[in-house]
């Protein structure tokens, strides 16, 4: 007892000064048995958890600029203000056009009565716009001319005093609806700017859609997201990309959930939702938080694509947020609810000429999607959501036996609801349940406690995904949550356990996924923007130095026979890689201690004279990374030598450490 309390002591003293002890630890031998396949490695290992939650889509990845750009929020002129130059006289008025266009009802009608002067408009973006100077920014709007004067309109970007950065023109002409494009090149750089729209001319306009894009997005697609952003999660080489949520799935309410289906075809008719994430926390309320889903699943599959991640769609499964109204849809009325799982199936793996497999061909991608997961629900809880999951599973089996089922056990890792549902799902006979999804969202001590939890799992039952995890510094979801070291380095630690249990744990992600610094709800996050920056966690670093040293089996990592599972602050697992042939270590010291440790590595003819060593490590535990230094926590590569099938390395006090030695 006076042990634990010391080193507990001893670990907070370490967090407060921000210091470690140079004393090193007695030399230890670990044996890894490199020809001892425990488990194979599904490439889904290691992926990516995305929600549109601290403006993650809509004003973060989601690369349009202009914030309410069809005037739907609920507040309809929400983000834009009126302006006046000259004597202008008029009227700019919120139309609605009803049943006409259920998906985009409302546009503005500007009336000008003379020549003189121009009515404006000023659009304030997301927390201002990011441009930069010398890039393209594309223009465009849905227009249609009333009567038989047109209408001319200026385009100003300006900066964050009103300096103009930026100009360009168009004048509508013509009486039906037409998208007119214009671009604009930023003459400077600033992360808020606006943008201004003059019209003039004794004429009256309707707009709709007004928008604009970088040029510069990722792959320069029209409609795309923005480039740093998705590249940061290129570089990790994510297994898969779960999406769109998240609570964000289930909704504050039945009518509020994310619903696939009116987030697919044209942009300019896809219905606009409010964000859960806008009034879920008082002390972060978002009023400007909606979901236009410009962003939508025909882009979330494209990007899976373009990462080289399996796409993982997540249902809503007839169930409103238990955290909030808990609605539910009768069992009866089911029906529509899972139609939406089969033709989610067609949409993303159909023929090109089948129903939904014809939209996805018109959105520019005939071929499939090969989408092999789906999830039923997300944090479900109680009776309600078995005798719902049932309901989709008997369907879902009959049609799509090929579609893996991801199934929830609720927010909590433990406790009486997570029980319930893990016991249920396991001891179900009539229907499959192929993979079960876990959440913890704990304290960073819980990580490194837990690095055993799925060494006495079954390994016949169903796979496990921890679907979303991270490390609370203060408590769930407190918005005085850091990302920092220690939380990072408890992960890291965390995460050797689920690699050594990769035969049950076939997938796991980190969430949230971003946060705007100006915008978000929720903390910790992995990758962290503003307008015209992104930068990666320390929680990245350890995500990304994990996804991509992944390696094909694992193999016994031991020491004095046993899995290394925190002995003196160590954790271990190794994986060895069949298409590269070599040896991936990876080892965590978690202790404030130096470690001289030698790996005596068995099973193999010879290890190659060389190998390299990555660390990731800070001395201070409340280490973050900011826009300021983003690479404050960062990898650092070194070669090391090997003597005969012995690698000795020195694993500094609180590091996360990667070795690869090839096999010969
Ligand atoms: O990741 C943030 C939220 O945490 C998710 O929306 C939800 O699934 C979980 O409770």
């Amino acid at each position: 007892m006076r042990k634990r309390f010391l080193t507990v002591l001893a670990l907070s003293a370490g967090i407060i000064t921000g210091t470690s002890n140079s004393f090193a630890q007695k030399n230890k031998v670990f044996t890894v048995k490199a020809n001892e396949v425990k488990a194979e490695v599904q490439p889904t290992m290691w992926g990516l958890f995305f929600e549109d939650i601290n403006l993650g889509a809509d004003g973060g990845i989601y690369a349009e600029l202009v914030k309410n750009r069809s005037f739907e929020f609920d507040t309809p002129m929400m983000g834009w203000k009126e302006q006046k130059e000259g004597n202008a006289a008029g009227s700019m008025l919120v139309h609605n056009r009803g049943a006409e266009n259920l998906g985009n009802p409302r546009f503005l009608r500007v009336k000008l009565k003379s020549d003189d002067g121009s009515l404006g408009l000023t659009n304030e973006g997301f927390r201002g716009m990011g441009v930069k100077k010398g890039d393209k920014y594309n223009f465009s709007v849905l227009a249609r001319q009333q009567g038989e004067k047109s209408v001319a309109l200026t385009m100003e970007l300006v900066d964050a005093e009103g300096k103009k950065i930026g100009t360009a023109t168009l004048t509508p002409e013509g009486k039906a609806w037409k998208k007119y494009t214009a671009s604009i090149t930023a003459t400077d750089t600033d992360q808020k700017a606006k943008l201004n729209i003059w019209a003039k001319g004794a004429g009256t306009l309707d707009m709709d859609m007004i928008s604009l894009f970088p040029e510069n997005t990722w792959k320069n697609r029209p409609n795309g997201l923005r480039a740093d952003m998705v590249q940061l999660l290129a570089d990790m080489k994510p297994g898969f990309l779960r999406f769109p949520g998240g609570c964000i799935v289930e909704g504050r309410t039945l009518d509020e959930r994310f619903q696939w289906k009116k987030t697919v075809g044209p942009v300019e008719d896809r219905e606009l939702l409010v964000n859960r994430w806008n009034t879920e926390f008082k002390h972060r309320h978002t009023p400007d938080y909606y979901q236009t889903f410009g962003l939508g699943f025909f882009e979330y599959f494209q990007l899976s694509e373009d990462l080289g991640a399996a796409p993982v769609p997540i249902l809503n499964a007839g169930m409103a947020c238990q955290f909030n109204t808990g609605e539910l849809v009768p069992l009866d009325q089911l029906t529509p609810f899972v139609q939406d799982a089969l033709d989610l199936i067609e949409f993303a793996n159909g023929p090109a000429d089948s129903e939904w497999g014809k939209l996805r061909a018109s959105m520019g991608h005939p071929a499939p999607f090969n989408m092999k997961y789906l999830g039923v629900g997300n944090e479900q809880w109680g009776e309600q959501y078995i005798e719902r999951y049932k309901v989709f599973e008997k369907a879902l089996q009959e049609k799509h036996p090929e579609i893996k089922l991801i199934t929830t056990t609720g927010p909590f890792p433990d406790g009486k609801e997570f029980d319930y549902l893990n016991t249920t799902l396991r001891g179900m006979k009539d229907h499959k349940v192929d993979i079960i999804d876990e959440h913890y969202y704990r304290a960073p001590e819980w990580f490194r406690e837990n690095v055993t939890r799925y060494d006495s799992y079954d390994r016949k039952g169903p796979k496990i995904f921890a679907g979303e995890y991270a490390a609370q510094s203060v408590a769930i979801a407190s918005p005085d949550n850091k990302n920092n070291w220690n939380a990072a380095l408890s992960e890291a630690a965390f995460m050797t356990g689920l690699e050594r249990n990769a035969d049950v744990v076939v997938m796991t992600s980190y969430a949230p996924l971003f946060a705007h610094a100006e915008g978000w709800q929720w903390t910790p996050d992995m990758i962290w923007v503003d307008n015209l920056r992104a930068y990666g966690t320390p929680n990245y670093q350890v995500q990304k130095l994990f996804s991509t040293n992944v390696g094909t089996h694992v193999v016994p990592v031991l020491l004095n026979k046993k899995p290394v599972t925190g002995q003196d602050g160590a954790f271990a697992s190794a994986t060895i890689d069949r298409n590269t042939n070599e040896l991936i270590l990876k080892v965590i010291n978690t202790s404030d201690k130096a470690m001289q440790n030698e790996f005596a590595v068995e099973g193999v003819k010879k290890l190659a004279a060389q190998g390299t060593h990555t660390v990731l490590r800070s001395d201070n535990l409340n280490q973050e990374n900011s826009f300021e230094h983003p690479d404050a926590v960062s990898p650092v590569q070194k070669q090391i030598s090997v003597s005969g099938k012995s690698i000795k390395l020195d694993l500094q006090p609180y590091s996360v450490n990667v070795i690869r030695v090839k096999l010969s």
